[in-house]
């Protein structure tokens, strides 16, 4: 048996798991899109000269009005037209078939230049907009954006995504006129805001409302836990592997990565409980949290990542250090590093980082069950391809 680090007892800490891991994983409805009622007749001829205009097929249950900020987001979530040397888009570094995170430690963007960190998974979560309530600074995942979690909600932290010489590389007030100059961009700009001007917030706030629709569902692990219900009884439909390996994530694990993921329990635990040092050195070069508020209590401090898709996003890590979950679980087990803020839930009782020391069966169970964490409705659904020819 490894030492369980849990310090909340378990069926609490199961209920969580269950919300965290499963929550908004039920079918959202959709609704059959209605060209005629949405577009004129000029207004798709526009769209159709770059926009596969079939691919806007089915539509979220949202407003008409919600709707087209959705499809103006989606479309300029696509579009290297919106970097500094149109070059880049967001896609170039959030990639639908990614989970929507890329596969490089550090990302090319703008001008060629390369982003510091690695880029984060947006289908991490079972439902972007679950997680961070809408990203609204008041919500339950408040100032947790970025792997510092410096930026307070997604419109804060998309400003700084624009702004960011190693990604988009855009003065912000260019963004108005950059999507004027684009047709099909306008003809979708009017649509979401009818007799507006074109300004950052409006183009920003349409991004937003296509990045919150990001989800990810059907995963093993949901299917499993749909007929099973109880996280911790072993799942029918799992292999032995995959079922031994759940007990060693709930048991070693989950007390951070299960409350990354609960979307409505967090603010129980305070608000700091997304964030934590895992101990990846003794002296980071990137000090994360610290590196933002110059506070040498932050120093090694970065967000808990949500681990939904995992296998699909190494590599792994702020800076990408580990091109493996097998090395992700090298390091858990053996080399996790005495930094003086390693989180408590890593330290054994002499307050030494622990050694979960899992022999090779384990190792490949655990690895086995961060497998059954992949979905696939994130990469299926049309609403969040490309909507370009
Ligand atoms: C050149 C690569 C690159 C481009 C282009 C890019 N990003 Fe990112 N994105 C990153 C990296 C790297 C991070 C993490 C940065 C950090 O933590 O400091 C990130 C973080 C994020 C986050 C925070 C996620 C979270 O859970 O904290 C969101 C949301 C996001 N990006 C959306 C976008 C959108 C929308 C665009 C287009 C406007 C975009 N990104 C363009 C690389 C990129
Ligand atoms: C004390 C809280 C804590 C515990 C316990 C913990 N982790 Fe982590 N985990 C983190 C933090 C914080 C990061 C991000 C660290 C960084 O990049 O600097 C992370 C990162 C990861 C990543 C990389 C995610 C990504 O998107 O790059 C994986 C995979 C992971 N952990 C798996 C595990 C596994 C498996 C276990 C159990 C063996 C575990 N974690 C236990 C806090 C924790």
């Amino acid at each position: 048996m490894k030492k369980n680090i849990l310090s909340y007892s378990i069926p609490l800490f199961t209920f969580l798991v269950i919300l965290l891991l499963a929550s908004c994983t039920k079918e959202v409805e959709r609704l059959p899109f209605q060209a005629d009622e949405l577009f004129s007749a000029e207004e798709k001829a526009v769209l159709a000269k770059k926009l596969n205009v079939e691919k806007f097929n089915y539509i979220r249950n949202v407003t008409k009005e919600e709707q087209y900020k959705v499809f103006l987001g989606r479309v300029l979530f696509y579009d290297n037209q919106l970097s500094a040397d149109k070059s880049v888009s967001c896609e170039s570094c959030h990639k639908q078939e990614l989970a929507f995170s890329d596969n490089v430690a550090f990302s090319r963007g703008a001008s060629g230049n390369h982003t510091e960190r690695n880029s984060i998974a947006l289908a991490s979560f079972s439902s972007f907009e679950g997680h961070y309530g809408g990203g609204e600074p008041t919500d339950v995942a408040a100032n947790s954006f970025f792997w510092d979690g410096r930026a307070d909600k997604i419109s804060a932290q998309l400003s700084e995504t624009f702004a960011n010489p190693n990604e988009m590389g855009m003065k912000l007030h260019e963004l108005g006129d950059r999507v004027g100059s684009l047709d099909y961009a306008k003809v979708l700009y009017d649509k979401a805001f009818p007799g507006q001007n074109l300004t950052s917030q409006n183009i920003i706030n349409a991004i937003a409302a296509f990045v919150n629709q990001i989800e990810s569902a059907h995963a093993p692990f949901d299917n499993g836990l749909q007929h099973q219900f109880k996280v911790e009884e072993r799942f029918a439909e799992f292999s032995d592997a995959e079922n031994n390996g759940k007990q060693l994530f709930l048991n070693n694990c989950a007390s951070c990565h299960g409350f990354s993921l609960s979307e409505s329990f967090r603010l129980k635990f305070g608000n700091n409980d997304h964030l934590a040092s895992n101990g990846l050195d003794i002296e980071y070069e990137d000090n994360g949290l610290g590196r933002h508020t110059s506070l040498v209590e932050d120093n090694g401090i970065f967000k808990i990542p949500g681990i939904r898709n995992i296998a699909l996003t190494g590599p792994y890590m702020h800076d990408g250090r580990f091109e493996t979950l097998e090395e992700v679980v090298d390091f858990y087990s053996e080399n996790i590093q005495a930094h003086p803020n390693l989180s408590e839930k890593l330290k054994d009782e002499d307050g030494k980082p622990i050694r979960m020391n899992f022999n090779e069966t384990e190792k490949a169970e655990l690895v086995a069950f961060l497998g059954t964490l992949t979905g696939t409705s994130h990469m299926t659904d049309i609403n969040l391809s490309t909507p370009f020819n």
